[in-house]
């Protein structure tokens, strides 16, 4: 994470925003203006997203502690993030004053989805003479609804979040955003934690587009991007990255140690078949009970420059025949002549598998095979359905 300072703060109220409203006053107290501020004033610039004023404007958010205050510029440059503001960010369009505790029950507490009535809201957005600035007055009102917004409780859906800060999980590439809000949405006001393999951008780019787009997703949460390339760079609150190659059953069981156990782990890495299994295998144990892990571009099952078959049916070592296993494997108490169960037979519960994406159910898979009355024998069940002519019908 950028600074263990933050974060250790950032931590403590996600904590408190989830408990009593004294809990919470007296965290916010404890901790000060000094800690609170900066972790807050980062947390609302990230969740304006770009902005999208058509003229670069600033604004100001103003935090209030009990009779003291501290103001945060804000610039909005048209289509870039929102960031601090220096003195030739554009005019100052609005200011938003609200109480630091209200602020962080809003940003950091389970999401009710209140969306006006938390602050004082000041627009400045006439001439000198008093008459409208009509273009200021334009960008002040984007502006007003981006920082408002941000400042709280709110539970956009996962397609609005992948556009606004560049995950290809949405649009042209891959409709993966509808799939992941069905089965995410019981965990978003949960303090997850998510490790992601593949943070994007290979060697030559940054990447970080769904690091930052499960951290808005999940207002609560910690998110961990896995990489073979050094990240480091993008880190920020709530948004860590790791180095390591997902082929190395070592490393993740190292990484999924210290950072461990997840929520949800996500594997959009390499998409070589084989360091699918490896990487399953290693981190599967690491998810907690109810908890989800992800495969994406299943496509690779049939490309064998991925290490995959290019025909249908049974491809041993792809991503799709450890899916089709793991169907047996949910069964593993009705097979008649079973070995010893997996850990994956013992612990998947659910498997939604659907246009090159899969989610995989952790839990207990133990519910009792069918029980010995019920008919099943070969006998049984040939008495009872006896075979009959095909030509007379007659049994
Ligand atoms: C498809 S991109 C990830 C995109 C990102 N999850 C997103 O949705 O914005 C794949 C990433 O996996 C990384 N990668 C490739 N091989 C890897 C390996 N063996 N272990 C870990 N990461 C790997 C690449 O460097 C690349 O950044």
């Amino acid at each position: 994470m950028t600074n263990d300072g933050h974060t250790e703060t950032v931590r403590r109220l996600i904590g408190a925003a989830g408990g009593t409203a004294r809990g919470l006053a007296d965290a916010v107290t404890r901790l000060g203006p000094q800690r609170v501020v900066p972790v807050l004033a980062n947390e609302v610039m990230f969740r304006c997203g770009p902005a999208r004023n058509h003229i670069p404007v600033t604004a100001e958010l103003v935090i209030g502690f009990g009779a003291d205050a501290t103001t945060v510029a804000m610039a909005f440059p048209t289509g870039k993030p929102v960031t601090a503001a220096g003195d030739s960010d554009g005019p100052m369009v609005m200011t938003f004053e609200v109480d630091a505790v209200d602020l962080v029950r809003e940003l950091f507490g389970p999401a009710r989805g209140r969306t006006t009535g938390l602050g004082r809201i000041t627009m400045h957005t006439t001439n000198p003479d008093g008459s409208p600035d009509w273009a200021v007055g334009a960008a002040a009102s984007v502006v007003a609804d981006q920082l408002v917004v941000a400042c709280t409780a709110q539970k956009p859906d996962l397609g609005t979040v992948a556009l606004a800060y560049d995950s290809d999980k949405w649009g042209a590439l891959h409709w993966f955003a509808a799939h992941y809000d069905r089965h995410f949405a019981p965990l978003r006001d949960d303090a997850v934690t998510v490790l992601e393999i593949g943070i994007g951008g290979y060697g030559f780019q940054d990447g970080g587009g769904s690091l930052r787009m499960w951290r808005r997703y999940f207002h609560r949460g910690e998110v961990y991007g896995l990489d073979i390339f050094d990240k480091s760079h993008i880190e920020d609150l709530r948004m860590g990255t790791l180095v390591g190659d997902q082929s190395d059953a070592a490393v993740l069981r190292e990484i999924a140690e210290r950072y461990g156990p997840f929520d949800v782990v996500i594997d959009d890495g390499s998409h070589v078949n084989e360091h699918i299994l490896t990487s399953f295998r290693a981190l599967f144990p690491y998810v907690r009970a109810g908890g989800f892990y992800v495969i994406e571009d299943l496509w690779t099952t049939f490309q064998p420059g991925f290490g995959g078959r290019d025909t249908p049916g049974s491809s041993p070592g792809t991503s799709l025949d450890l899916l089709k296993r793991i169907v047996d494997g949910l069964h593993h108490e009705e097979h008649t002549a079973a070995g010893e169960p997996s850990y994956a037979d013992l612990h998947v519960v659910g498997l939604h598998v659907y246009h090159n994406i899969a989610f995989l159910e952790k839990g207990v898979n133990a519910e009792g095979g069918i029980p010995a009355w019920v008919p099943q024998g070969h006998e049984v069940i040939s008495a009872m359905y006896p075979k009959k002519d095909p030509a007379t019908g007659a049994s």
